[in-house]
């Protein structure tokens, strides 16, 4: 599809699920690959960018099986991985290439990545610092990009400390420390996402999480088990915006991951006198599940910069759309990190904003998106992001007239089926 039209809705309302998580379900397939045993996923995301984590595993001589949405993982155990006979296509996906790595880096054998456009541009160093300090020999095109060469070997556990934020990379650390001899350390100065330490306990490594320092040691046995993954909460997001925004809805959204690291989103929302409320909380495979109530809501707006930003960095294109609807605006800062996912996402959401006809201020590290402010409708540009479409969608639904968004089909990259949800729940 080249252009999708979004036309303003009356109200959204009822009950829906949404994708299942992208960064939980990366981390079981490719922990239980290096398992003993057989692992068992259900509610496995059917995201393009999971399919291609399953693709380079099967590459790798993994066994894995597909039944609706449960997948069936045949662990090789930590030294299992097989040489493959063709170079491995992440797609658009940086948490394949980059946890993948990690995991590559202990297997005694050559393997290629390649990826897409947009995967191509973005930055490898972050990874090919520490695996290169664990004794593999990496290589990049301009020692920074895909295509990526490892050739792995035996580790020695490294100390490292994250020099920016990212789960990508604290994760890919990990998984190499899982097969190097020694404990390997991570210090992360602001927390980010913790599934990867979630799923390496559960599978049983020995790992250990204090405040901003994880320790794994290396060695030892994984063993294969039964999961089931959340809801995503980087996707609920995009409803959560919805609901808010448009006038007289109610709508509630079930079986979303709550895990701490990644409700910064909905706590900054409540600080904004957002009605949003959480319901039937339980722990599922260590992670925080539960149902996430939203009612149509004023928004103060605010300013939001600091440790806030690891945790809500997925959601930072849909609460800019949102700040148009703020009473005071929101201004994100220390979010230079934008500039380096699926697109530019500080210029394409500052673009598309102005396309409707709002005021933004842009920084190097963010941006301020005034309040009060109507957009009108017009055509936005997806920049093959599928969080700029998604967010962009948003818009449309709030937006005095339709928004037409181009190239929308990459909202398969996490989320396929959205906007038939979105027509579902909107009246
Ligand atoms: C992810 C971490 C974040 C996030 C991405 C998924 C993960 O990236 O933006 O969508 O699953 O670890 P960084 O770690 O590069 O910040």
């Amino acid at each position: 599809m080249d252009r999708l039209e979004i036309k303003p809705a009356q109200r959204l309302s009822g009950e829906t699920s949404v994708a299942a998580d992208k960064s939980i379900s990366h981390r079981l397939a490719m922990i239980a690959a290096v398992a003993e045993g057989v692992t068992t996923i259900h509610n496995f995301a059917e995201s393009v960018d999971c399919q291609s984590t399953l693709e380079c595993l099967r590459n790798l001589g993994v066994h894995v099986e597909r039944d609706g949405s449960t997948v069936t993982i045949h662990g090789r155990g930590l030294h299992g991985l097989e040489r493959s006979s063709r170079v491995l296509d992440a797609g658009n996906s940086g948490t394949t290439v980059r946890l993948m790595s990690g995991l590559l880096a202990g297997s005694p054998f050559e393997t290629t990545f390649v990826g897409d456009e947009s995967l191509s541009r973005r930055p490898m160093k972050r990874i090919i610092e520490p695996l290169r300090q664990f004794g593999a020999a990496i290589e990049a095109r301009d020692g920074n990009y895909l295509p990526l060469r490892i050739r792995g070997s035996n580790l020695d556990a490294i100390n490292f400390t994250l020099p920016i934020p990212s789960a990508q990379v604290k994760s890919c650390v990990l998984l190499a420390g899982l097969q190097a001899r020694g404990v390997t350390k991570v210090h992360e100065p602001v927390v980010s996402r913790n599934h990867t330490e979630i799923a390496l306990a559960q599978f049983g490594a020995r790992i250990r999480n204090m405040a901003n320092t994880i320790e794994v040691k290396g060695g030892g046995t994984l063993r294969g088990k039964e999961f089931s993954v959340p809801g995503d909460p980087s996707a609920a997001a995009f409803f959560i915006a919805a609901a808010l925004a448009v006038p007289n809805s109610g709508l509630r959204l079930t079986g979303i991951g709550l895990n701490p690291t990644r409700t910064g989103y909905i706590s900054l929302l409540v600080k904004m006198q957002a009605r949003v409320a959480i319901t039937r909380l339980s722990v599922v495979n260590g992670e925080s599940i539960g149902d996430v109530g939203v009612e149509a809501s004023e928004i103060e707006g605010m300013d939001i910069g600091g440790s806030w930003i690891p945790n809500i960095i997925d959601e930072i294109p849909v609460l800019a759309v949102l700040g148009t609807r703020s009473q005071n605006g929101i201004r994100i800062r220390d979010a230079a990190e934008l500039r380096a996912k699926e697109s530019d996402r500080i210029h394409s959401v500052a673009k598309n904003l102005r396309a409707l006809g709002a005021d933004v201020e842009e920084y190097p590290d963010g941006l301020f998106v005034p309040g009060g402010q109507r957009l009108h409708g017009g055509v936005v540009d997806s920049f093959g992001d599928h969080r700029i479409a998604m967010a962009f969608a948003v818009a449309g639904l709030f937006a005095d007239g339709p928004v037409a968004i181009q190239n929308p089909d990459c909202v398969n990259i996490s989320f396929p089926g959205f906007f038939d949800l979105l027509s579902r729940v909107r009246e």
